[in-house]
């Protein structure tokens, strides 16, 4: 979603606010726009719809090479269309204001204060700058102190006052920011995300909630209410800025599809202390593996099919009712609360307003909760009880998949260490169970080294209109991963189907034009799931199925496209499934032409409900 730069500083201000949109553009957005200060205290504001590239090329027709000081925006639409109108930054008077989230009585503000004949836009932040400019009178804290207190709804704000050269200003309320130092410490940054400024400094703070934040060259000031200076928490950048490059890949979803057998390392060896879980390094008191009796799952998207993934083993192995709930309906569906259930949210940016909120309402009505979260310091992992941090790294493409695979290997660590300490594994289950964990990468290796034949295989999904994924079990839930994917960035309409629930309806939808995958991995599944494939291949649709040689089939040679997963234990062919569902999902976008990376109407971080 919207994307914030700001910088303060010696370098050329311009050069800084493209470079930091250009590592923004993940996130997602339809416009963009930068305003630089000059030494003549003129905002000068460009911005345009469509990529950064169409404002780089339209900035360089008139370059501010001497800015003081500068902010730049990625907008993702929430408030009016997708126009240069519409576009981030908004000027009135004065003022010139970039906005991440959405403000809610902004109608009422512009009658109250008959804005109407100021305000040119359709958005709710032109309405905030006039009002901004309404009541500055020279003292910026105050005025935004006296705007803020008006607002309803969420926001993260970058301002610039024009006849004030040397400082930037910001204040947030839910939508999370966040402000560094240079490393020289003659520069201050302000951003959305903390991937556009790990080149420039070691380390940054989230500005807290309704606080005067103040950046000048080298320095940063936090004010609360009472003009009393807030001190806060500074958290290091351990992400290495190469780890935000495409590594000579063509697409970061491929880099990342690459990178997953180096994070599942990078997961599970810290977690693991003599061949058995160990969760020390997250701080986490042991009484929480044996206390509960049930278990919540909230997450949204990809991250909740990992939970689903939970579900199923947790019910197997551990024999303990679990639910999954898609985040933005938890709230909202009167769940049952008690202090006998831990609640578990799954969260790659930790930003996802949904899960954030349900996080928020299960903790206020009395759960425990533990987060599994990728970005560190993000607004879920500060307001958790507990936290482990999947070590997956600065996931760049919007679809998700190490941070994924991440998510699952954490939720399998969970899930040992809960059977360990309740007496369900024994040690020698335990280390075993572990050594699967770890002998991952490199079955995941041989998928990905051999991923041309799974190229191969996506040769009747290109022109498909509809495909469906069927399997039962695990591999049901894997289905549900790999449609997901193959939907978000290669526009086919794909249903994963518990495979023995199609004859009761869906089935109808079978016809030569349908590419049916079938996911087999499941011994006490498999023959359910073989009479399923035959069925959808009796209807004439072409069947992909991937297996493994563990599975015995009748006769193979009628499967005209078959591919043989590395042969594992049953709970863990998810990990070479999945793989092998990205690689199709990939393949399929790329073979279309399509933006792999970033696919239409979509966000990498989702921070509006
Ligand atoms: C799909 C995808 C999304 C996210 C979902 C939750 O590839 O990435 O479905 O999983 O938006 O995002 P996080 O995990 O950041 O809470």
């Amino acid at each position: 979603m919207c994307g914030i730069i700001g910088y303060i500083g010696h370098r050329n201000v311009e050069e800084v606010l493209l470079k930091g949109l250009q590592t923004l553009e993940y996130r997602g957005y339809d416009s963009a726009g930068v305003v630089l200060l000059d030494s003549n205290g003129t905002a000068q504001v460009q911005k345009c719809v469509g990529k950064v590239q169409n404002l780089i090329v339209q900035c360089k027709k008139a370059p501010v090479n001497d800015a003081l000081c500068g902010m730049g925006h990625t907008r993702w639409a929430t408030h009016g269309g997708v126009t240069n109108l519409n576009a981030h930054p908004h000027q009135s008077g004065k003022v010139t204001l970039i906005h991440n989230g959405i403000i809610e009585n902004y109608q009422e503000l512009a009658n109250e204060y008959h804005l109407a004949d100021q305000v040119i836009s359709e958005t709710d932040t032109e309405v905030v700058a006039a009002l901004l400019n309404r009541f500055y009178e020279g003292d910026p804290v105050k005025t935004i102190r006296t705007v803020a207190s008006k607002l309803k709804g969420t926001y993260a704000f970058g301002i610039i006052f024009s006849d004030i050269k040397d400082k930037l200003f910001a204040i947030r309320h839910v939508s999370p920011i966040i402000a560094g130092v240079g490393k020289d410490k003659k520069e201050a940054f302000l951003s959305s995300d903390v991937t556009a400024l790990s080149e420039y400094v070691a380390d940054y703070f989230v500005i807290p909630e309704d606080v005067v934040t103040i950046l000048e060259a080298g320095k940063i000031t936090l004010l609360d209410a009472c003009d009393q200076e807030v001190f806060v928490n500074h958290l290091t950048i351990d992400w290495e800025t190469g780890a935000i490059g495409k590594n000579g890949y063509e697409f970061y979803m491929e880099k990342e599809i690459m990178e997953q057998p180096q994070v599942i390392v990078n997961t599970v060896m810290p977690r693991c202390k003599d061949g058995l879980p160990d969760l020390s390094v997250d701080h986490i008191p042991d009484d929480i593996w044996t206390k509960y009796e049930k278990i919540t799952i909230i997450a949204c998207g990809t991250a909740m099919h990992a939970g689903l993934v939970a579900k199923n083993l947790m019910q197997s192995l551990l024999r303990l009712p679990v639910t999954v709930e898609i985040a933005s309906e938890y709230i909202y569906s009167d769940p049952v609360i008690d202090d006998t259930t831990l609640v578990i949210a799954i969260s790659q940016s930790g930003e996802t307003i949904d899960t954030l909120e349900a996080v928020r309402y299960a903790r206020k009505h009395g759960a425990d909760n533990l987060s599994i979260v990728n970005v560190k310091g993000s607004t879920i992992a500060r307001e958790s009880q507990f936290v482990l941090y999947t070590n997956a790294g600065p996931e760049i493409a919007v679809a998700s998949t190490k941070a994924y695979i991440t998510q699952l290997v954490s939720l399998y660590i969970l899930i040992c260490q809960m059977a360990y300490m309740r007496g369900i594994f024994l040690k020698e289950k335990a280390m075993q169970f572990m050594s699967s964990l770890l002998a991952l990468p490199g079955q995941i290796e041989q998928v990905l080294a051999d991923r041309a034949s799974v190229h191969a295989l996506t040769k009747d999904m290109i022109g498909a209109k509809d495909l469906f994924m069927i399997g039962r079990g695990l591999d049901y839930t894997a289905l549900l991963e790999g449609s997901l994917k193959l939907k978000e960035i290669s526009y086919i309409h794909s249903e994963a189907y518990a495979s023995g629930e199609l004859k009761h309806g869906t089935i109808a939808l079978i016809t030569p034009e349908t590419p049916v995958i079938t996911l087999i991995t499941q011994k006490k599944l498999a023959s359910k799931e073989l009479s399923n494939a035959i069925e959808v291949k009796a209807r004439g649709a072409k069947v992909v199925m991937l297996t493994t040689k563990a599975i015995p089939l009748e006769d193979p040679s009628q499967w005209e496209h078959i591919y043989y997963l590395p042969a594992l234990p049953s709970e863990f062919m998810i990990f070479p499934a999945v793989v092998a569902l990205q690689l199709i999902a990939f393949y399929v976008s790329k073979e279309k032409g399509l933006d792999v990376d970033k696919p239409r109407n979509l966000a990498k971080v989702v921070t509006v409900e």
